[in-house]
């Protein structure tokens, strides 16, 4: 397939200025094995953010600001991606998938979709939620003229992340990767969204896995010709990469910090289906949910399609996802629960505990803290 080709009628293809095209890759083949056992079957994008695919967030985004053209570096259970978005028409979009055999790692897949590629390009991390305005970092990218600009943010720790050190100019100069808390020169951190020059791409040997953030980065910054460019924002950013992140986020996007363009209080296509007396707003309620009238639902909790809730159970601060049961009296308080699963009657779910698609936990059972549950296959 020539990458080159023009896009189909409808598309434009381009941010609609006078500039090179510019076009997304969002990274989407990583195998999420700290989500586990929610990524078991389904892949990190597809992991619900109010009940709507991560990536489906993501690509809104990316449309909004203009571009079309998105190619998906994917590669671990690639048919739950491709057959949801398809060829990205019903979002406006012209999306082509490359499917990875073995994982090329961050910078390995993005040579490996290099006949795609025409100009300038976003790199977006599969994983991460930001409300940074990709419209505002092509502008500070043009006005910098690097051969990339790496999205950062400040974080109050550090430690868990990728530093980066840049001058007072903006010119990126060093990397450090999870310093000790201390230890850490700066408190501002890859965000994982990254704007390149298509010329990154000759310097990303081919055929091998290459990290961009270990290897190719810190490489263009020793070879010095062109320079990298920080572009530092307070936006909202969480990477979801971790369940109690995951969780966090959804109580972000309740309070606000995170716009999504919520309802306060009760939102979902489910909202007027939901008893009164059983809601503890903010909740957000799918399509065909069973709520018994003395039930809790909230607050900040997400209950997905066709989900039963049951006389006397108390869900809140939690995500449920499609066709959940809680039984009877059952109580889950921070945790995830993923499609399909059965909590027994009179069951607890301890904090931040987390359970897999099609798990049944028994009637009186109690699940602890952080406990991560996968139905038996
Ligand atoms: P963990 O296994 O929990 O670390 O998650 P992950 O596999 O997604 O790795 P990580 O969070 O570091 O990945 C960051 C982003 O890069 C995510 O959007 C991944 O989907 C993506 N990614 C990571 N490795 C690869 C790869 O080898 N190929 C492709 N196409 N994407 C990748």
């Amino acid at each position: 397939m020539d990458g080159r080709a023009l896009a189909p009628a409808g598309f434009t293809n381009a941010v609609s200025d006078t500039h090179t095209p510019v076009q997304a890759v969002v990274l989407v083949g990583g195998e999420g094995t700290r989500l586990r056992p929610l990524t078991l079957e389904t892949p990190k994008p597809m992991v619900p953010i109010m009940n709507m695919p991560f990536l489906e967030r993501t690509l809104r985004r990316i449309k909004e600001a203009g571009i079309n053209d998105v190619i998906l570096p994917a590669g671990y259970l690639p048919d739950a991606i491709t057959s949801y978005f398809g060829d990205g028409s019903r979002l406006g979009l012209r999306l082509r998938y490359v499917i990875e055999d073995t994982p090329l790692g961050t910078a390995g897949a993005l040579k490996n979709v290099e006949q795609f590629i025409d100009g300038p390009f976003f790199v977006l991390n599969g994983d991460v939620l930001t409300s940074m305005d990709l419209r505002a970092m092509l502008a500070h990218h043009r006005e910098k003229g690097g051969i990339g600009t790496l999205h950062l943010v400040r974080v109050d720790d550090p430690s868990p992340f990728g530093v980066v050190v840049h001058d007072a100019a903006g010119r990126v100069e060093h990397f450090v990767e999870k310093p000790p808390r201390d230890e850490a020169p700066t408190n501002e951190i890859n965000a994982g969204t990254y704007l390149l020059e298509r010329e990154v791409l000759d310097r990303i040997p081919a055929g091998r896995p290459v990290s961009i953030e270990r290897e190719i980065f810190p490489e263009l910054i020793r070879s010095g010709d062109r320079p990298l460019y920080a572009y530092t924002t307070d936006d909202y950013w969480i990477d979801l990469g971790k369940p109690e992140a995951y969780l966090s986020a959804h109580r972000h996007v309740f309070e606000g910090a995170m716009p999504l363009g919520l309802t306060p209080e009760i939102d979902g296509p489910g909202r007027e289906t939901i008893p009164s007396s059983a809601v503890r707003p903010p909740v957000f309620v799918g399509l065909g949910c069973r709520i018994a009238p003395d039930s809790v639902v909230g607050p900040y909790t997400v209950l997905g399609d066709g989900c039963t809730v049951e006389s006397g159970a108390v869900v809140a601060d939690s995500l449920l996802w499609d066709g959940v049961t809680v039984e009877r009296d059952a109580r889950i308080d921070w945790a995830i629960v993923a499609s399909r699963a059965r909590i027994g009657a009179g069951a607890r779910i301890g904090h931040g505990a987390v359970i897999g698609h099609d798990a049944q936990i028994p009637p009186g059972a109690h699940v602890e803290e952080n406990a991560r549950v996968a139905a038996e296959r």
